[in-house]
């Protein structure tokens, strides 16, 4: 598969501040962690090639969680692949496998299958199993007592563990049953389970990749169970989901909302899990697979295949006197990549008006009224194709529209227009987008809403179009900034 003409990084589609790995396939994010200064990055990763396979844990590391650097993978598979989870520091050394004061330690599904006459993956069991640490989460050794929770279950997977008082608790989804179980243990190593979650909300696919965090809202703390199950367009795609509650340790118990909440109404943000460790009490910072497991396979990219969503920031909000999460990036690590910049307080756009910049890796800000006609931006575009991006106010919601965004073909489910409310009663609409060659991520008012999707556009297509269909729109505050490559 490797093209040997195209310089790594450099490859049409490849994004250029996003996370990739230098070649073949990755999923999931795992065990995300802040450790010693550096934050830690595992992905589900196929050491041998482009489509999935073989997983094991692929890892890199970042001080700013926008430039990465890429390392050996972390965690190879044995007889059993090494399917998702999570990392903790045992701090006191209570699973006894530290060799010093402390140690990190994962906790992972472990794959048991078989392959049929044919070179199938048949599903055995999917148990929970440890890796530990003695260099800082750079290589892993398997636990020999593995597996450490074993229900003989095909349907049992993508174990997030916290520490709560003197307890560790682990959640795992019962994805066939959209249910998590709330185990507890004194020592990673024995568990007994207290309670479970669900159904609720969503449950038109599997459940995977569980998290559960604390967030501060004025002088209250809330907690936050995040799944990957489901989508607003039903069955067939891929999204997360999220139930806002109390959590005493053992049970989950969800606030009265209407669920399902989506966290982002998009295709391709999915697996997401947050960042241990980062002491941030109003905030969490979240990491998705840029993918669907529908149709990333046959997406046309070369010898990679797989990106990370830029890290997100989720907080609370209260939006109409409901609790929301909203999210954000970060600016910080962001700023030092910004290259040419073109501003404009107000531009009417009868149509189109083309921005005098051509990039595929930007950030793109501006105010639109709801007013009466469709409007936003085309971005990725070369005359023929593009992606759009904007606000209808025949139905009141803003979409991604990537029917034309130009390579659509691959697979039947990938030309799709993905749409999404707008929660805010204001009469404006601010979009901030990020674009980044194959990657586009939306923020609808200040992240009440959030869609994210991939596009293959054709070689050239850089062109960035305001539009506006039928009558004039008046867009304000126009900010694009063009970004530098962190390869
Ligand atoms: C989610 C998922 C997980 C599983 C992993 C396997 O994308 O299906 O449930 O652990 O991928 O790669």
């Amino acid at each position: 598969m490797a093209v040997a003409s195209q310089e790594h990084y450099k490859e049409l589609h490849r994004p250029q501040y996003h996370y990739t790995s230098k070649v073949n396939w990755f999923n999931d994010p795992n065990g995300l962690i802040f450790h010693k200064g550096s934050y830690h990055m595992y992905y589900q990763y196929n050491p041998k090639g482009t489509q999935w396979g073989n997983m094991s844990w692929g890892h890199a590391t970042s001080k700013d969680l926008i430039h990465w650097k890429e390392h050996d993978v972390a965690i190879n598979m044995t007889e059993h692949m090494i399917f998702s989870g999570t990392t903790a520091i045992d701090t006191n050394n209570d699973s006894g496998l530290c060799n010093s004061k402390d140690c990190m330690i994962a906790a992972y599904t472990s794959f048991e299958y078989e392959l049929d006459a044919n070179n199938n993956i048949q599903n055995i069991a999917q148990h929970q199993s440890l890796a530990v640490s003695h260099d800082d989460g750079y290589s892993f050794e398997h636990y020999k007592g593995n597996p450490v929770l074993d229900i003989r279950s095909k349907e049992f997977r993508d174990p997030k563990i916290i520490k709560h008082g003197a307890n560790w608790i682990m959640l795992i989804s019962l994805a066939d049953q959209h249910q998590i179980a709330f185990y507890k243990s004194k020592d990673l190593k024995h568990w007994t389970e207290v309670s479970r979650f669900g159904p609720l909300g969503d449950t038109s696919s599997v459940w995977e990749c569980p998290d559960l965090f604390p967030l501060k809202i004025g002088d209250s703390t809330k907690w936050v169970l995040s799944v990957s199950a489901g989508h607003p367009q039903g069955h067939g795609f891929y999204a997360m989901q999220y139930f806002i509650g109390a959590f005493d340790g053992e049970t989950f118990i969800p606030d009265p909302l209407n669920y399902p909440r989506y966290l982002d109404f998009g295709k391709d943000f999915y697996a997401g899990i947050t960042f241990a460790h980062t002491n941030t009490e109003d905030y969490v910072t979240m990491m998705a697979w840029l993918g669907c497991h529908v149709y990333t396979k046959d997406t046309p990219t070369t010898n990679w295949r797989g990106a990370m969503s830029l890290p997100r920031e989720l907080r609370l909000k209260y939006i109409d006197d409901e609790l929301h999460l909203v999210g954000n990036i970060p600016n910080k690590a962001m700023n030092h990549l910004i290259d040419q910049t073109w501003n404009k307080d107000d531009v009417v756009v009868e149509d189109q008006f083309k921005i005098p910049l051509n990039s595929k890796a930007f950030i793109a800000e501006f105010e639109i009224p709801k007013g009466i006609v469709k409007a936003g931006m085309d971005v990725l575009g070369n005359g023929e194709h593009h992606t759009k991006i904007g606000y209808d106010p025949h139905s009141k919601s803003v979409f991604i529209d990537r029917s034309h965004s130009g390579i659509t073909d691959f697979n039947e489910a990938f030309p799709s227009v993905e749409t999404a409310p707008v929660h805010a009663e204001s009469d404006t609409i601010r979009f901030k987008i990020y674009v980044d060659h194959s990657v586009v991520e939306v923020f609808v008012n200040d992240g009440e809403t959030m869609i994210t999707d991939r596009v293959f556009p054709i070689d050239n297509a850089n062109e960035i179009v305001l539009f506006s269909e039928g009558k004039a729109t008046v867009f304000k505050n126009i900010a694009i900034k063009t970004l530098k490559s962190i390869w």
